[in-house]
């Protein structure tokens, strides 16, 4: 049953195209204004949320949220109109990039193409604090939402959109449909029922029973509708998720019935809220059901390690308010699986003295994947199973970096030239950035002022991270005297492939060996800014090793590196390449 008083509101927009201006005079003269007008630059989320609004996903919202409608969603999920939305759809921006702006905005991707005209109707303050607290019940920045939205902008911005081009995909583009086409595509399967399924994560045979269920249970067609737009930092990532979905789509379900597609949705993790918006939003795609299992849309543990949302919330919270959605849920609890009758089952159906057998997330990184081990049939299909060992191979197949950093003349160059030779005696594929060798090319005329030296080791940390990200092995050789510049390729690398050793020679001794004749030099003043000498050398504080060269040759320090690498788990057990 509708809500009476809100039914003939339900979706103003049905879902359809919002003032997409995709032809004829009117979008060369759009392309011409916004030439002259000032542009904001969206974030990917802000990218996600107004392809959304444009397709009509997010009926019968039209638009980022005025104050109004904000308020009214932050206080009790309604739109000024008294409609029911629970998640804001804020743009927001910095006082800094509103500087200039006056009637309208362009809006633009990270590559400055225009997406959207914008007629600036509002703009608000508006407090990550007082948002956090009321939609996500939490301002705890373990919260992914909380620590994001602390970066944004302090102000939003609202008014009439005109949308030039919906942003553009080369990836599963026949996956990728909107509102109208996915209506489309249900009606040509031809059930008057349609019950959707989110989701983020691969599929493995717990959705796999869900979704049959459901379909089942409905009576009706099922609309496969995973999220690749963003979700919880650290999911696995689309493509290897949608190639997942796509196998077992074509194999494992009734084409008759099944329908999967795309949903460039940017998550917020928000739970209880976030499932009724989840609800609204496949409303829209034509769904009547939608599932709700367990946590649904769960952003995991707090600081004080308890689950942000109890596992039923959001199933309540879907329940209220689903007449007025106009979409029935259809609730799964847990399900488990019983080895002994090889079956799923919801966890209050199992016997009290029934085997049980679960494999977490975390377990299937580290216990499978990080291990080479095949995921066992019984939690998911071989083709899930092949193409996430495919993706996430294990240690010993990985890509790493070893980071030398210490003064000039302390041993780097050397003990990563004889650790160089080990490594590629274990069949591994390896690159040097060696700082002196760097200069003469990539990073050709640039000096030692503390922005050259720190654009110098930046770049180093770029290649480096790309040749780690390939597989390979970057053995990088720089001075790198700055604490800030080393933790920022720390991060491009990644930091469980990031071993920085640091190579801890005195620099009495250092100057004594002198090798380059520098220590000399720079004594006498013919080099200014030298390390150790008149400019700072600042000692790692986390470093994974420590080296001393004093009594200790490049040999012994090159195979004490092999010796942590391998007790890393870098290297299978012989000592080999896997
Ligand atoms: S979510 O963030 O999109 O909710 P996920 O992709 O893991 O995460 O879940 C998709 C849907 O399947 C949600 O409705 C979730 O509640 C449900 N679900 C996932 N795992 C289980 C499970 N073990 N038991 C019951 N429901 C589940």
């Amino acid at each position: 049953m509708m809500n009476p008083k809100t039914a003939s509101l339900v979706t103003p927009y049905g879902g359809n195209l919002i003032n997409l201006v995709t032809k004829g005079e009117e979008r060369l003269e759009l392309i011409a204004q916004a030439g002259r007008l000032p542009s904001i630059q969206l974030s990917t989320r802000a990218l996600c949320d107004l392809e959304l609004l444009a397709t009509g996903a997010f009926s019968p919202l039209d638009r980022f949220m005025s104050q109004a409608d904000y308020e009214g969603v932050l206080q009790d999920m309604r739109l000024r109109s008294g409609i029911l939305f629970p998640m804001p759809i804020t743009l927001t921006v910095d006082a800094q990039s509103l500087a200039g702006v006056g009637d309208a905005v362009a809006l633009r991707d990270a590559r400055n193409n225009l997406i959207a005209v914008m007629q600036v109707e509002e703009v608000f303050d508006w407090n990550p604090q007082t948002e956090a607290s009321q939609v996500l019940g939490t301002t705890d920045p373990r919260h992914p939402l909380v620590s994001e939205m602390i970066r944004w902008g302090r102000k939003a911005i609202s008014g009439a959109l005109k949308v030039v081009d919906l942003p553009q995909y080369f990836d599963f583009i026949q996956l990728r449909r909107t509102p109208a086409q996915v209506r489309a595509g249900l009606a040509e399967l031809g059930f008057d029922k349609v019950v959707a399924f989110q989701t983020r994560n691969p599929l493995h045979r717990i959705h796999e029973e869900l979704t049959k269920r459901a379909a089942e249970e409905v009576g009706g067609s099922l609309l496969i509708h995973p999220v690749v737009g963003m979700t919880k930092p650290g999911d696995v990532d689309h493509y290897s998720r949608v190639r997942i979905y796509r196998s077992l789509t074509e194999r494992y379900y009734d084409p008759q019935r099944t329908l999967l597609s795309l949903l460039p949705l940017a998550m917020r993790m928000a739970g209880p809220r976030e499932a009724v918006w989840h609800a609204i939003i496949r409303r829209n795609y034509g769904a009547t059901h939608f599932i709700v299992g367990r946590d649904h849309a769960g952003p995991g543990k707090d600081s004080t390690g308890k689950p942000f949302y109890g596992p039923y919330d959001a199933q309540e919270l879907v329940a209220q308010y689903a007449d007025e959605v106009g979409v029935q849920p259809v609730y799964f609890k847990e399900l488990v699986y019983l080895p002994d009758q090889e079956k799923y089952v919801e966890v209050t159906q199992a016997p009290p003295d029934a085997r049980i057998a679960t494999i977490s997330g975390t377990q299937v990184r580290e216990e499978y994947l990080a291990k080479g081990r095949l995921l066992p049939e019984w939690f998911t299909r071989k083709e899930t199973a092949e193409i996430l060992m495919q993706m996430y191979p294990p240690l010993h197949q990985q890509g790493f970096c070893i980071w030398f950093t210490g003064l000039s003349g302390s041993g780097k160059s050397t003990t990563a030239e004889v650790l160089t030779s080990l490594l590629l005696e274990r069949g591994r594929q390896v690159t040097v950035l060696d700082g002196d060798v760097v200069r003469t090319h990539l990073s050709k005329g640039l000096g030692f002022s503390q922005e050259d030296r720190d654009t110098n080791i930046l770049r180093i940390g770029f290649v480096a991270s790309e040749i780690v990200r390939h597989s390979g092995v970057a053995v990088c050789a720089a001075v790198s005297p700055y604490r800030a510049a080393r933790n920022e390729c720390r991060k491009m690398v990644g930091t469980e492939r990031f071993i920085e050793v640091f190579v801890d020679t005195p620099i009495d001794v250092c100057e004594q060996r002198d090798v380059k004749g520098m220590y000399a030099r720079a004594r006498r003043g013919e080099i200014k800014g030298f390390t150790g000498v008149d400019d700072p050398y600042e000692n790692p504080t986390d470093a994974e090793m420590v080296l001393s060269t004093v009594d200790i040759t490049p040999e012994e320090n090159a195979r004490r590196i092999i010796a942590y690498l391998e007790e890393r788990g870098f290297f299978t057990v012989d000592g080999a390449r896997g």
